[in-house]
């Protein structure tokens, strides 16, 4: 058996096209959504995911106001930044690329952003609207997964969705996704603290892998036919590459491709899905959907 492979990055492109279009619409009504992205340091994966939204979100007509700041940044200073940004009406969505340097509170920040322009879906607000099923921002890699498997046409309803990793931006919002009544999963959120993973993960329709391990799923560990839903962007040390690494995830991707009935590959499947959906989310910010 060979898995389908699902392509992520032409799901995001039709996506994107679709979103460009509603763009041209919303700017001929005299509004132009512009998504402010704020980047302190130079963490080498934070510039090139920036590098491809402002990209992203060119191609789909919307401005981006881009803040560099350098690794030194007070955090007083950004959450000044961000107090700015929340008054602008010009600027739609606030953005601020993730991890920050370990002088700056993080969820302090987060919480600084004004709920109606957190395209990321991080701020308390946004996260409390999720877990009690009210319209908000979703986290755009979540939002991008059940988007993923809407377009590739894996059955939800009823079907065993085991999530692997409990953080914020992933694996905590996307178990309550796939628990949601349209999606009717029922679902398994793993963590470090799980005795015996393989247990859990065998038993899965739908395997999320979202650790930050490279290879932690092997083979074995998945149900033959089960869809498998790889969220690791790992930099394996790769001296082939002219960039000196290459992209790897969490799944054993060689491995699964004879078990697995559906599986997405690194990079090109759920990467450009988190951008499509920041693009989504920034139109929603620009219309105002959740004020
Ligand atoms: N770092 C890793 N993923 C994300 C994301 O989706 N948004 C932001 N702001 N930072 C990240």
């Amino acid at each position: 058996m060979s898995a389908r492979i699902i392509d992520g990055f032409a799901i995001a492109q039709k996506i994107r096209s679709e979103i460009a279009l509603e763009v041209s619409a919303l700017k001929k009504d005299g509004s132009s959504p512009c998504l402010a992205v704020i980047l302190v340091g130079e963490n080498p994966a934070s510039v090139s995911y920036v590098t491809a939204k402002k990209k992203a979100l060119a191609e789909a007509g919307m401005a981006d106001k881009s803040i560099d700041l350098s690794s030194e940044t007070s955090e007083a200073e950004l959450l000044n930044i961000i107090a700015g940004l929340n008054r602008d009406t010009s600027v739609h969505g606030i953005l601020v690329q993730l991890p920050l340097p370990s002088h700056i509170d993080e969820q302090k920040v987060i919480a600084a952003i004004a709920p109606e322009k957190d395209v990321d879906g991080f701020h308390p607000v946004n996260a409390g609207k999720l877990l009690i099923g009210r319209p908000g921002f979703v986290p755009c890699t979540p939002y991008g997964i059940t988007v993923l498997l809407k377009e590739s046409g894996v059955p939800t309803d009823g079907a065993h969705a085991v999530i692997v990793g409990r953080s914020n931006i992933v694996g905590k919002p996307l178990a309550l996704l796939l628990a949601r009544k349209d999606i009717n999963a029922t679902v398994t959120l793993c963590h470090t603290g799980t005795k015996n993973l393989a247990s859990f993960t065998r038993s899965a329709d739908i395997l999320i892998a979202a650790a930050g391990r490279p290879g932690i799923i092997g083979a074995d560990m998945i149900k033959p036919g089960a869809a498998v839903i790889d969220v690791g962007v790992n930099r394996i040390p790769d001296n082939t590459k002219k960039s000196g690494f290459r992209l790897t995830g969490d799944v054993d991707f060689q491995a699964a491709l004879d078990v697995a009935g559906l599986i997405t590959p690194v990079p090109k499947g759920v990467g450009p899905m988190t951008i499509a959906m920041l693009l989504r989310n920034t139109l929603h910010a620009a219309r105002g959907s959740f004020k």
